[in-house]
């Protein structure tokens, strides 16, 4: 249950979040080579691969994950879109030595560079992946989105957000590393860092509701342990009611930096 939530969370974020990847695309595309070839690195759903391959005309891009499950999903979505022949997908756990990828121009990693068991390695294998002068994105999330700000059910999704962070802190993710200090420690250059701060108001397109209802879906999986009773009961009821309401919000905030080889 919980991968194909991913799955469909991921697709949501892109849709729902489709200015801030849409401002971000562009940045990347003016700051990168002419025809690029790109390597998304935890390519996921698709969402930067198959933006960056319609964005930059011309490019090539390899999307590489660790997962079978998404990259089926994404070489469906790269075919019906008509961006098949353009985007390859490479199987590989990023964690171990990576597979040869080919001269490369941009190195893409949204939300991935938290899961790495290593991030020292995936800066490192990034800078030897890289052509001199190529270009490093790294996307990540300073908060996981909230919906429920200014509602009666703001407590407890603060609640929920609060215990899943200290179980992603358990489990050894990386969130809210000093990216751009890291970059520079793996000598890349030309550290530029922006901070996007999003907040969707009512009236909300109707897949923000569902992108809701599968956030507080994949949150509340891991929490059974760890929340009252009472805040477990509440979040179900929020959840089971989500597609009724007009209060709903889209609030988080995320970091990209962008470096050279
Ligand atoms: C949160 S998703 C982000 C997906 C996509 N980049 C996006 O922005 O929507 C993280 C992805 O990283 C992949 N991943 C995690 N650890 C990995 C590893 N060691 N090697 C390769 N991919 C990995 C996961 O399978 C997942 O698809």
């Amino acid at each position: 249950m919980a991968h194909d939530h991913l799955i469909e969370m991921l697709d949501l974020d892109a849709e729902v979040l489709h200015e801030y990847h849409r401002d971000l695309i562009g940045w990347v595309g003016r700051e990168a080579a002419d025809r690029p070839r790109i390597v998304d690195i935890g390519a996921g759903s698709g969402t930067g691969s198959l933006a960056l391959a319609r964005e930059l005309p011309g490019s090539e891009v390899t999307a590489v994950d660790v997962s079978p499950e998404m990259l089926a999903h994404l070489r469906s979505r790269a075919d019906a879109a008509g961006l098949g022949g353009r985007i390859r997908t490479v199987e590989a756990d990023l964690d171990q030595p990576w597979p040869d990828l080919g001269p490369t121009d941009v190195i893409w990693a949204a939300a991935s560079m938290h899961h790495m068991a290593d991030p020292g390695h995936a800066l490192a294998s990034a800078y030897g992946a890289l052509r001199p002068g190529g270009l490093l994105v790294i996307a990540e999330l300073d908060s996981f989105p909230h919906f429920l700000a200014g509602t009666p059910d703001e407590d407890v999704e603060e609640r929920g957000h609060a215990e899943a962070a200290k179980r992603r802190h358990e489990a050894g993710l990386h969130m809210h590393e000093n990216w751009g200090e890291r970059i520079s420690q793996a000598g890349f250059t030309a550290v530029t860092e922006r901070h996007f701060d999003i907040d969707l108001r009512p009236p909300l397109p109707a897949a923000a509701a569902r992108y809701a209802e599968v956030s507080l879906l994949r949150m509340r999986h891991g929490l059974q342990e760890r929340l009252s009773a009472s805040d477990l009961a509440a979040l179900d009821k929020v959840v089971a009611g989500l597609g009724g309401r007009d209060d709903l919000s889209v609030r988080t905030e995320r970091t990209v930096w962008l470096a050279r080889r």
